[in-house]
């Protein structure tokens, strides 16, 4: 079965405690849920990671080049600072999608600022939870194309 892997970089794990009405009330756990039940219909097995740490996740990136079809990603914080993840989003050849749940276009200046952006496949930004879901429909039809 084809695996996607669900990326989540810092403080992702605090989601249901931090900053509600910015980030809503769901935990990580209830939308890595939601996307594994949504990719299931497709026949698409799902990976979940999240990390705090920088390496970790340009380790998770290039791991997933060999053993996934696709990423969907929410780098956090460091989609506004890190070289390092948006040249490992570029190393690989596998379709990777932005999410953030607020609108990073819309919060402070700094946020709207994306490294990740123009190596991603697309950003999903501003949606909530469901902007994960509706990256994940958005994988589906890449890979069923096999568009990137
Ligand atoms: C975020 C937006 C980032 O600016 C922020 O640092 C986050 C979460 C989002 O999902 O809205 O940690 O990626």
């Amino acid at each position: 079965m084809r695996q996607i892997l669900l990326l989540n970089g810092p403080n992702l794990n605090l989601l249901g405690q931090r900053d509600q009405s910015v980030y809503g009330a769901k935990t990580l756990q209830d939308i890595e849920q939601e996307v594994i039940r949504f990719l299931k219909r497709y026949d698409l097995e799902v990976e979940t990671f999240q990390s705090n740490h920088e390496g970790e996740l340009v380790d998770a990136l290039q791991k997933a080049s060999k053993s996934s079809s696709g990423v969907i990603f929410n780098p956090a914080g460091y989609t506004h600072t890190s070289v390092a993840i948006r040249d490992a989003v570029d190393a690989i050849d596998i379709p990777v999608i932005e999410v953030h749940l607020s609108n990073i276009h819309n919060r402070e200046s700094f946020r709207s600022n994306s490294y990740i952006a123009p190596v991603a496949d697309g950003q999903i930004t501003g949606l909530g939870s469901n902007g994960y879901l509706a990256a994940a429909l958005a994988m589906v039809k890449i890979l069923e194309k096999g568009e990137s």
